[in-house]
């Protein structure tokens, strides 16, 4: 089943595969919490390719926290034009200021404080938490939940199933490569594993993936019907 060597084998192929993005860190060079957040909260509804130019322009206009709780709001409104789901903007706006407010200008690092600022929920705290602190947090989306049902052969159907998949998420979660760990689940759902037609012969988890062993990867997760 999956276990300590699944994890290290998908890290493995995630340093030698993952995709390169403007908000991504090499082993070296620490990740910015500013720069984590602001690429989380850009992606919740939105797909990376389209995110990157409004990242790129956000963080060349105000490039840390403070600038931006220092911008006018209607200034930030008309920098996100386009991406929609404005509540993201005037949350992300209301969020800078509560980190300098409350904050000093720093982010917290737990999830239990990141979620309790404006724009972040469970999954983005989970996420910063992780990618930018290093915190054992395991954010689960659509997508990694796909990823954990698939390798453990998860026969419950969503919604029900949330909790186990959770589970079986944070046990596989590496206390020293959360981060790693989290953008490397996000890769392989999205590259490799995905919804139709998944790729298992290129997959670097394959020989401990419980549906690809029974010929079930594209049939699960299986879903409640509405
Ligand atoms: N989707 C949400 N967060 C992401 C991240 N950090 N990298 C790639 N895709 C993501």
């Amino acid at each position: 089943p999956a276990g300590a060597e699944t994890v290290a084998a998908l890290l493995r192929w995630y340093e030698a595969e993952r995709r390169d993005l403007p908000w991504r860190y090499g082993p070296r060079k620490k990740a910015d919490p500013y720069r984590v957040w602001l690429s989380e909260i850009m992606l919740q509804q939105t797909t990376v390719k389209a995110v990157i130019p409004y990242f790129q322009k956000f963080v060349t206009r105000w490039p840390n926290v403070a600038a931006l709780a220092a911008a006018p709001l209607e200034e930030v409104l008309q920098q996100w034009a386009g991406l929609g789901y404005y509540s993201r903007a005037r949350n992300l706006k209301a969020c800078a200021d509560a980190v300098v407010r409350e904050f000093g200008g720093t982010f917290p690092r737990t999830e239990n404080e990141l979620r309790e600022l404006p724009g972040i929920g469970p999954y983005t705290a989970a996420a910063i938490a992780a990618i930018a602190f290093g915190e054992k947090a395991t954010p689960v989306d659509g997508n990694v939940e796909r990823v954990v049902s698939r390798l453990f052969a998860v026969q419950q159907p969503l919604p029900a199933a949330k909790s186990e998949i959770r589970n079986l998420a944070a046990t596989l979660t590496p206390a020293r490569r959360a981060g790693d760990f989290a953008q490397a689940m996000m890769d392989l759902g999205a590259e490799i594993c995905t919804p139709k037609n998944p790729s298992c012969l290129v997959c670097p988890v394959q020989q401990d993936c419980a549906a690809s062993a029974r010929g079930l990867a594209e049939s699960l997760p299986i879903k409640a019907q509405k």
